[in-house]
């Protein structure tokens, strides 16, 4: 089997006015005195930022993502954007089933599936995310709940081509705590064998499974070299140029 390609992919959430693009341009020039060709870099700014993000981005490796989108193409949906305007916008992944987006906006994992279609139907990756509530981390029910989320959430068609998957820990968003390694590593490799079952070994052992959750620089290569991390989705340390980048660097 090939090794897969590590992705590091920042998502800025709520956060992110006019002027935070220059954030995004200090990055760009990070990224262009010292490429880092070991791993693919995206940054998935609000929707307001896409076009701007896009046009500080060309030419540049780094790669434009949004943070999540309709499922319907078009349509009387006020408010909402579709997978088409994202790409149109120069997205080129989306993210799906974010933690936030399940909690804030009730979004069940029917509707995330939809979603991931929806990616796919516009030309997107999907950025898929699953994790457990600190209450079901703590009652074990870990493996119980991400397992059910992969069989709800990832479409049966999804190829490691255009789908990612994203474990964030609920608990661990935001909060400066992070799961173990070993507790990372046999989470991932249980994704890894969902996967399997879902879409067979070999699009399963080609799908990259970012981690997600407090990842900063000072932890990064901890948690970004277990075995079946395949790179990460970052919050906070996303909307700081230099703390992103030293994550990214981990893969130099
Ligand atoms: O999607 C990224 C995320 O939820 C993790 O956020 O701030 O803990 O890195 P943060």
């Amino acid at each position: 089997m090939t090794a897969i390609r590590p992705l590091v992919a920042g998502n800025w959430k709520m956060n992110g006015l006019s002027g935070s693009l220059s954030e995004l341009a200090a990055l760009r020039k990070r990224v262009d005195a010292a490429p880092v060709p070991q791993a693919d870099a995206m940054m998935c700014p609000p929707a307001t930022l896409l076009t701007g993000a896009r046009d500080v981005l060309e030419g540049s490796s780094i790669l434009l993502g949004a943070q999540d989108c309709h499922s319907l193409p078009s349509g009387a949906h006020t408010g909402d954007i579709s997978a088409e305007m994202l790409a149109d916008a120069g997205a080129t992944a989306v993210i799906v089933g974010h933690s936030e987006r399940r909690i804030d906006h009730g979004e069940t994992d029917a509707l995330v599936h939809a979603k991931a279609l929806a990616a796919y139907r516009a030309g997107l990756t999907a950025i898929i995310c699953v994790g457990e509530t600190e209450a079901q981390y703590r009652d074990g029910k870990t493996l119980d709940v991400l397992r059910s989320q992969l069989e709800g959430s990832v479409p049966e068609g999804a190829r490691a081509v255009n789908t990612v998957v994203a474990y964030e820990p609920v608990w661990a968003i935001g909060t400066g705590l992070t799961p173990t390694p070993p507790e990372v590593a046999q989470v991932h490799g249980l994704i890894r064998s969902v996967l399997g079952q879902r879409l067979g070994d070999s699009e399963a052992g080609a799908t990259r499974i970012l981690y997600g959750g407090s990842v900063k620089p000072a932890n990064a290569a901890e948690l970004l070299f277990v075995p079946d991390v395949n790179g990460a989705l970052v919050g906070g340390a996303s909307l700081k140029a230099d703390d992103f980048y030293e994550i990214l660097a981990v893969y130099a």
